[in-house]
Formats: structure tokens, sequence, C-alpha cells
């Protein structure tokens, strides 16, 4: 293994999350999957956005600060991370949340309402705010500041280098995982991405701990250039940033298949729906239909199109999201 040294963490989330075979759905497909269960981190089931932020927030709390600032769509699941997280640590969480309409804001369900619940103050922003967020940041931070706090501002996702760690260190975790799986085949890990971070942590992680397993992601929003280029901009500046030992190379550690956004981001196709309500019927796990639906339905298409093409054994690593199911999805599933 190289040499590195991990930033501070605070330890928030349960881990090791667990792994565990999908029997059922593999003599379906075809294929061995196991999933592991990082929709288990804990902190109100917050998935994968809890394993940066303990990096995120314990760079926050270095820092002296006493209120967070982060940014997302209006049923983000990082944002609800960040506010019951913040809620723990006694921090003060402003969050800029995307609407079509800020002056008519969407009502308190789904992650909103455990937004509202943990005490975080919500700025409603319009799309073409969001595209400028920036300029709210400094301004909501200032307001902050105006109050006597020390504001501390975490980008969308977490996505940014010290949110990578989450996932560099998750990776030790899924080599264990696949070691004790037995006998080493080729293996592929799949996950979802909406801003890269998860997939910038496992690049790098993998090069690191030499995982024995190539990464694939499912792009959920946007397409696979942005992604390509977003997610090595993140390995880049962590590698230089914390000097890590590896020469990162986009062709050979980055794996995005494209072609899965459907509808769009965060809106569903009856198909994707259908596949969530199999996977709860024939292993009674719950994928969410914004992130983790639609990578799993995008990697059985492939898996339907070109059988083999994850080689042996699928890791699929379960990111949570589950809020993202408790609006209006009821009449949308029609429990097909
Ligand atoms: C449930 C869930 N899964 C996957 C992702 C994708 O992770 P990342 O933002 O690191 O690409 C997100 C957030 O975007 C998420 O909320």
């Amino acid at each position: 293994m190289n040499s590195f040294v991990y930033p501070p963490r605070i330890e928030i989330a349960r881990l090791p999350t667990p792994c565990q075979p999908l029997r059922r759905l593999s003599d379906r497909v075809g294929t061995e999957i196991h999933i592991k269960r990082d929709d288990l981190t804990g902190i109100a089931l917050s998935g994968n956005k809890i394993r940066k932020l303990e990096f995120v927030l314990a760079d926050a709390l270095a820092k002296k600060a006493d209120a967070v600032l982060t940014c997302g769509g209006a049923q983000s699941n990082h944002a609800r991370a960040t506010a019951v997280a913040a809620a723990m640590l006694g921090l003060r969480c402003r969050l800029l949340l995307r609407t079509p309409d800020p002056g008519n804001p969407p009502p308190a369900e789904g992650n909103i309402l455990l937004d509202r619940m943990a005490g975080a103050e919500i700025v409603w922003i319009s799309p073409a705010e969001y595209q400028n967020r920036s300029k709210i940041f400094e301004r909501e931070a200032a307001l902050l500041k105006n109050e006597g706090h020390t504001p501390y501002i975490i980008p969308e996702g977490s996505s940014n280098p010290i949110g990578a760690w989450g996932y560099i260190r998750a990776t030790e975790e899924l080599k264990n995982d696949l070691a004790a799986l037995g006998p080493e085949v080729p293996t592929t890990i799949v996950h979802a991405t909406g801003s890269g971070g998860t997939a910038a942590g496992l690049a790098l992680g993998a090069r690191l701990f030499d995982l024995p397993a190539r990464t694939v992601t499912f792009n959920v929003c946007e397409d696979q250039t942005h992604f390509l280029k977003v997610i090595e901009g993140i390995c880049e500046q962590a590698i230089s940033e914390f000097q890590l030992p590896i020469d990162f190379d986009r062709d050979r550690d980055l794996h995005i298949i494209d072609g899965y956004v459907g509808r769009g981001y965060a809106l569903s196709r009856p198909e994707e729906l259908r596949l969530i309500c199999e996977v709860a019927r024939t292993e009674g796990i719950f994928l969410d239909p914004v992130y983790t639906g639609k990578a799993f339905f995008g990697m059985v298409q492939e898996l339907k199109k070109r059988p083999g093409i994850f080689g042996k054994r699928i890791l699929y690593i379960h990111t949570g999201g589950i809020f993202g199911l408790f609006q209006n999805r009821g009449q949308e599933l029609k429990f097909q």
C-alpha cells in the first residue's frame, strides 16, 4: 500500500456498513450481485453523504466554524444529511435549496420535512440563481458573520477534495468486503453519480489500496463528458492538496456509463419504478428513485445487453436516498 495520512475526521457514521448477497436477484440477472449497505451509515439514514461529512465537518470544526451553509435541489439528500449532522454537533445550518418558483416553495415533505425538523434555515433560490450560487453563499455567509457566527461553506454534495476522503476510506472497507467473499474473481463495483465526490473518492481509494475490482458509475444527471471533467478535477485537486502518491489516469481510473438519466434528474420512468418495486419484493431492499434506483436500472439493462460486462461478481453500493420515495411516489408506483 502507498503511504499517505488521513486528514482529521469526526466519527459520526456507523461503520463499517454491512455487505450482503442479493441471491434471488442474482439468479434472475445471471450475475452474482452483492450490495454494500451504505444506506445504513446512520444519522437518519443519510447514506453516502455522511462518509464525506465526517471529513468535511472535521475541517469545519478545525476552522472553529459554528455555522454551516450548503446547497442542493429542494429534496437534496446531502442538504438533509448536513442539517441532521449539524444538529448533532450543535452547529447552525443554512441551506440554499433550488426550486422553480422561490416565492412558492414546495411543501415540507420528504427531505424538506427533515431539514425543517432538524432546525435548518432554508433559503429558496431559483435555478438561475443556483447557477450563480457562490454570490448567494457569500451574501448568506456575510449575514451569519454579522450575527457573530463563523460560517463554513460546504459545496454541493460535499464533492470536493476533503469530502472525497469519505470514499477513499470506504475503499478500505470495500477491500475487506471483497476479501470476505472468497477467492478473487473479476469484479465490478457499481454506484450512482450525482455530483462526483463518491466516484472521485473511490477512484483515488482504488489506487491507494490496490482494489482488486473495477469501478463503474452511472450518472443520474448531466452527461459523461461533464462528469469525467468534474471527477477528474476533484481527483487532481485532492492529489495535489494532500500529496497523494497516485499517478491518476482518467482513461484507466474512471468508467462512467451514460444513457440512463431517463426523463431527467429526479424524474422517473415507469420501468425504473417497477425495478425499484422488484428489488423491494425480491430482496427487501428499498432503492431510491433519484440515484440508486436509476443506477441499478442502468446496471440491469447493461447486463441484458452485454452479459458478462461486469465480470463474474458485482458489488453494488447502495448510497441511500430513501426519503426520495416519500414525495407522491405512491401514485406513480401504482404498485404494479
Ligand atoms: C442517495 C444518493 N446516492 C448517490 C449520490 C451521488 O453521489 P455523488 O454526489 O457523490 O456523486 C447522491 C448525491 O448526489 C445521493 O444522494
